[in-house]
């Protein structure tokens, strides 16, 4: 069943499949792999101490976030609707409902537009690592990333860059477009970052970097680094807003929704788990410490590069890894934008494509500027600190990462994991989930973590983030 997708960008109506479920592995290990994995990840590893930390995570990965990702997959592939439309299929008319899928519908707007100035950021550094940063001093290179981050026209080049490629994937279709480019870029990435790792394998720091990783050290692990594993399961997977829902609408009734949600857990926390095997033994070895937090990838890894024979080559790899694994999240991020203009508006993909990805380009606007404007920079600060506190104030980058991270992905999943164990009949539930199913058994245990552990874990997220907790 190829579908409407051999005739080229669906028209409105016509929902586009994937091909294969390789296909859909692939695009959406594609959406979880991004920065989360290769940057955010092993810093927070770094500042959370390793060991326990990784532990946690895994265990939040299998207890809280793969069940939110089949019940994502679920919805979407039952309803073949991007989220609010799903949420409509299984509800009454104008039911509460429907807000959990638009809140999913902003937020891949909201959190594009920022992450979209980040991956920049990737391109920039792929860039200058081409130069080299040998020679350059630590002092230099801190420099470096404060310039950087200081100058509105740099950022929003490269966002812009960053926008022109995720929009011409998007628009070229589901199957033009995200399968064709998920096809070539993920084995790109994998095969990059396995080049990586054998390099860091056979280095000095690298039985460090495993013993930072998976040795259980006593008394490192604090509540709130407990909390913060599990609410990074959950972005790590892009779990939340219906990203993983929109995929799942062109999942075709037969294939496997369990194995597959396996497979996209399990590739996402591989890539995870090597990136800091990637990461750290280059730390280490150049005496550096795991603890700074955001500048582990942008200023301690290029210090370490510069150090490093050949390590231009490096760094470049490095860096285009980013990108690459930045550029498959933001075609998903903008793809249910996309998705929702399509099913509700019934625009052509085209036209929703470039309408969404230029609005987006334009909230970036801000984003790209915060770290050099003073409204958006330190008058956003002043003018939040009422909600913060003083000296506490978010510049307008940081607001809008803090209110897509801190409420609307937690309380998105926590309507998603809601809303299909409770609302959703039970046997229609049932039917979704056994449908072509090796892992039909499990259904009750499924059930049983979205009722009860889901909620109490992504609750606790949320009541933590916003400071209750
Ligand atoms: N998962 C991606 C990462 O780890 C980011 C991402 C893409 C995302 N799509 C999402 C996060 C949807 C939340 C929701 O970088």
């Amino acid at each position: 069943m190829r579908n409407a997708s051999a005739a080229g960008p669906a028209r409105p109506g016509r929902r586009e499949h994937w091909s294969s479920r390789l296909a859909f592995v692939l695009a959406a290990t594609g959406s979880a792999v991004g920065l989360g994995n290769i940057w955010k990840f092993p810093y927070i590893t770094g500042t959370n101490g390793g060991g326990w930390f990784v532990l946690i995570y895994l265990v939040a990965v299998l207890a809280v976030a793969l069940p939110i990702m089949v019940a994502e997959i679920l919805l979407g592939r039952a309803a073949q609707r991007s989220p609010v439309g799903a949420f409509r299929a299984y509800s009454r008319p104008g039911s509460p409902w429907l807000g959990v899928g638009w809140l999913g519908v902003a937020a891949g707007f909201v959190i594009l537009s920022y992450y979209s100035v980040v991956a920049g950021w990737t391109l920039h550094y792929a860039w200058l690592s081409l130069r080299g940063f040998g020679g350059l001093e630590a002092g230099q290179i801190r420099e470096t990333f404060a310039e950087l981050y200081a100058d509105p026209a740099l950022n929003l080049f490269w966002h812009a860059v960053f926008m022109a490629l995720t929009i011409g994937i998007v628009a070229a279709g589901v199957h033009r477009g995200v399968e064709r480019a998920t096809r070539i870029l993920m084995p790109v990435l994998l095969g990059m970052l396995l080049v990586l790792l054998v390099r860091a394998a056979g280095g000095e720091g690298f039985g460090r970097a495993l013993d930072f990783v998976f040795g259980l050290r006593a008394g490192q692990l604090t509540p709130a680094g407990v909390l913060e594993a599990l609410g990074h399961s959950f972005f790590t997977l892009s779990l939340g807003m219906g990203a993983m829902l929109t995929y799942g609408s062109y999942l075709r009734a037969r294939d496997d929704l369990v194995a597959t949600s396996v497979a996209v857990a399990g590739l996402d926390t591989a890539v995870s788990l090597m990136a800091c095997l990637v990461i750290f033994p280059i730390i280490f070895s150049a005496g550096l410490a795991p603890g700074v937090g955001p500048g582990l990838v942008f200023v301690s890894l290029p210090i370490a590069f510069g150090q490093m024979p050949g390590g231009a080559f490096w760094a470049a790899l490095f860096f285009l890894l980013l990108a690459v694994a930045a550029l498959t999240s933001t075609i998903s991020l903008l793809e249910v934008v996309v998705s929702h203009l399509m099913d509700e508006y019934r625009m052509r993909r085209r036209r929703a494509a470039l309408g969404a990805g230029l609005a987006t380009l334009l909230l970036g606007v801000p984003s790209a500027m915060s770290g050099g404007s003073a409204l958006f920079g330190a008058g956003f600060q002043r003018l939040t600190e009422p909600l913060f506190g003083a000296g506490q104030g978010k510049n307008w980058f940081d607001l809008l990462d803090y209110l897509a991270s801190n409420w609307m992905l937690p309380l998105g999943g926590l309507g998603i994991a809601l809303f299909v164990a409770w609302r959703v009949g039970g046997e229609a539930r049932e039917q979704a989930f056994k449908a072509g199913s090796r892992f039909a058994r499990l259904y009750w245990a499924w059930v049983a973590l979205l009722r009860y552990v889901v909620p109490a874990g992504v609750g606790a997220v949320f009541l933590h983030a916003i400071g209750v907790l």
